[in-house]
């Protein structure tokens, strides 16, 4: 079968179908066509999150994609490309921070029950595969916006009910965050662990109602026109 890569140009390599991962392709053709390929691997085993890419469009962790006939790799989106199937993921890592997507004051001595363990976590399987970033409209407008997975991880520690500073937090994400979001979803589509950033935004907005913000975008519809044209506020 035949699968074109991503390079400088696209470039068609011509490789046997043995049921093999992207990943055991790629290691296939690095070892007996070229050796000159750039791409990340670490696991193997859909844990590490590093070998995130595009087939077809659609963002997939190479080391658990069966490869077909045809397939068009390509790098992530959103980030630099640093060398062919290499993209730099240190600036959607770097958002974690600017969301102050950490735990900050604790309670650590109030004890977690089950139920409590379970509200937030799907967020904490997070592999950080940058795949969602890949995916989202916004990002790729606004390299400002924080992005679906550092808005999860906000909602992780906000969920969290030894978190002491809340507030805080909500009040973060204010700006490039929450109400930037266009709940397209494309994030939830691609997520290897099945993690629904649009889901964890909408809960976040709903947080920030309680701590007295709303959509900034509702009030251009609110101070609009008045049926004769005129201003109306
Ligand atoms: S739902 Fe929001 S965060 Fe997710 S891809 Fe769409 S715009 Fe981006
Ligand atoms: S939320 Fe999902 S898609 Fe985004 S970085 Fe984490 S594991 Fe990858
Ligand atoms: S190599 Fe670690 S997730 Fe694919």
């Amino acid at each position: 079968m035949k699968i074109k890569i991503k390079r400088d140009e696209f470039i068609e390599y011509e490789v046997q179908n043995k049921n093999q991962t992207l990943l055991e392709i790629l290691n296939e053709i690095k070892t007996t066509q070229d050796n000159s390929l750039a791409y990340s691997s670490g696991c193997r085993s859909s844990v590490c999150g590093s070998c995130a890419v595009r087939v077809n469009g659609k963002e997939v962790l190479a080391c658990s994609y069966h490869t077909k006939d045809g397939d068009v790799i390509e790098p992530l989106r959103n980030s630099e490309v640093l060398r062919d199937l290499v993209v730099n993921m240190d600036k959607a890592l770097e958002f974690n921070k600017k969301a102050k997507a950490y735990q900050s004051k604790t309670s650590l001595h109030l004890e977690l029950t089950q139920e409590n363990e379970k509200i937030n976590e799907v967020q904490s399987d997070c592999i950080l595969c940058s795949s969602c970033y890949s995916a989202c409209p916004v990002y790729a407008v606004n390299e400002d916006f924080l992005g679906p997975f550092s808005l999860t991880r906000v909602w992780r520690y906000v969920s969290d009910k030894r978190e002491d500073n809340e507030k805080d937090k909500i009040d973060t994400i204010q700006t490039n965050g929450v109400w930037d979001c266009t709940l397209c979803n494309e994030c939830t589509v691609v997520c290897p662990q099945g993690i629904s950033s649009k889901a964890d935004i909408e809960k976040l907005r709903m947080k920030s109602s309680i701590h007295g913000y709303s959509d900034p975008n509702m009030g251009s519809f609110g101070g609009g026109f008045g049926f004769d044209g005129s201003p109306s506020f």
